[in-house]
């Protein structure tokens, strides 16, 4: 293998089910950036090192990407003529894209009014027929399950089995990078797809001699849209993290099981909480992630603070998606942050010694 990236089946292909390499579809997804945080570590009361697994970084700019590489290139194999997704925004966008790439006709599903606009354009841009259902993302997926088996039609939402197999490869890089497993790895849930193909991704590198360790699993909730939390499903669930405004989770046991047998736990956060800490790894660390992916490191410093995660301890927040998907919902919460100055040195200036005097 040359030692220039090409793509993460490539690289791991000895633990994915792909085997005709001439038949993958890729745009370079995976090998995304581990980032250590500084200044918010800094400020804890306890010494913990947080990092923050950047997905953003995907080609569509979530960790989706990892999921329907595997998904579209089997999709492929098998001769489909169609995918189809229902969606909470993500999900179509790379669908749609990687659909593009392949030749394929893409459907969507989408739940109206309720999709972030970066990603709706995503969708549309790519070419996918974009279905807008007066319904909310639960109600999608229960349509999309009741077209499967229509032939030549693949469903890669992550009920197919190839979109967590592509998935699990965010734990490999977590690995490979850390050298070990994380103490804690800490994840939005919403499908619950991810937290159990990063879960399958840490036991297959146990199983092959890797992993001494494995890490617990963390599983964070919208406070409106929490069915692991309160256990059971929720019909209307109510979040300004869109990504994630999911009250049926299809992965229920699995993500179940990886919880359990991880000793980790469920936790929920509000939404104004969410939306804190995205602008405060916004504006203190430089990192820019949706408000879905906020929560992994929201609902990490509360456990922190609450003792529930302990000095000395190692975590890994999972950032699933770019901040770039939700524009609207950034610029409402920094609406004050654009100052208007005559074209005018002598302006310009005054301004900049305004500012500078309130840091000095
Ligand atoms: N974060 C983001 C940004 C997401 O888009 C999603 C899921 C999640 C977290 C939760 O991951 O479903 O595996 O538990 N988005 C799906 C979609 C539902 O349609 O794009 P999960």
């Amino acid at each position: 293998m040359s030692s220039h990236y090409h793509h993460l089946i490539q690289r791991y292909r000895k633990y994915l089910p792909v085997r005709q390499m001439h038949s993958v579809v890729s745009l370079g997804e995976g090998n995304t950036p581990l980032i250590k945080l500084g200044n918010i570590a800094r400020q804890l009361n306890k010494q913990v090192d947080i990092y923050v697994k950047y997905e953003a970084l995907n080609p569509t700019g979530s960790f989706k990407d990892r999921g329907m590489t595997v998904a579209v290139s089997k999709a492929l194999e098998s001769k489909s003529k169609a995918i189809v997704c229902a969606s909470t925004g993500n999900t179509a966008a790379s669908a749609a894209a990687y659909a593009a790439r392949a030749g394929l006709m893409a459907f969507v599903l989408i739940p109206e009014g309720k999709i972030a606009v970066g990603k709706l354009a995503q969708a549309m841009m790519h070419g996918a027929t974009v279905i807008q259902i007066t319904g909310n993302f639960d109600e999608g997926m229960a349509l999309v399950k009741e077209i499967s088996g229509q032939a030549n039609i693949t469903i890669v939402n992550s009920i197919n089995p190839y979109r967590l197999e592509g998935q699990k490869t965010a734990a490999f890089e977590i690995v490979d990078a850390l050298g070990c497993a994380p103490d804690y790895h800490c994840l939005p849930v919403g499908n619950a797809g991810n937290i159990s193909a990063c879960w399958m991704g840490y036991q297959a590198y146990q199983r092959d001699g890797k992993l001494a360790t494995l890490p617990k699993m963390i599983g964070y909730q919208a406070e409106g849209a929490a069915p692991f939390v309160l256990g059971r499903p929720i019909s209307q669930p109510e979040t300004v993290a869109t990504a994630i405004r999911i009250g049926a989770p299809q992965s229920w046991d699995k993500a179940m099981a990886a919880q359990q047998e991880s000793q980790g736990w469920f936790g929920a956060l509000e939404d104004e909480v969410i939306l804190a800490v995205q602008r405060l790894l916004a504006a203190q660390e430089g990192i820019f992630c949706e408000p879905a992916s906020a929560i992994s490191v929201a609902g990490v410093l509360r456990d922190i603070h609450r003792g529930k995660i302990p000095a000395g301890s190692t975590v890994v927040c999972t950032l699933t998606g770019h901040g770039l998907k939700d524009p609207m919902i950034a610029m409402e919460q920094c609406q004050d942050s654009v100052i208007t100055i005559p074209a005018e040195r002598a302006a310009l200036i005054a301004l900049m010694d305004e500012k500078l005097s309130q840091v000095s």
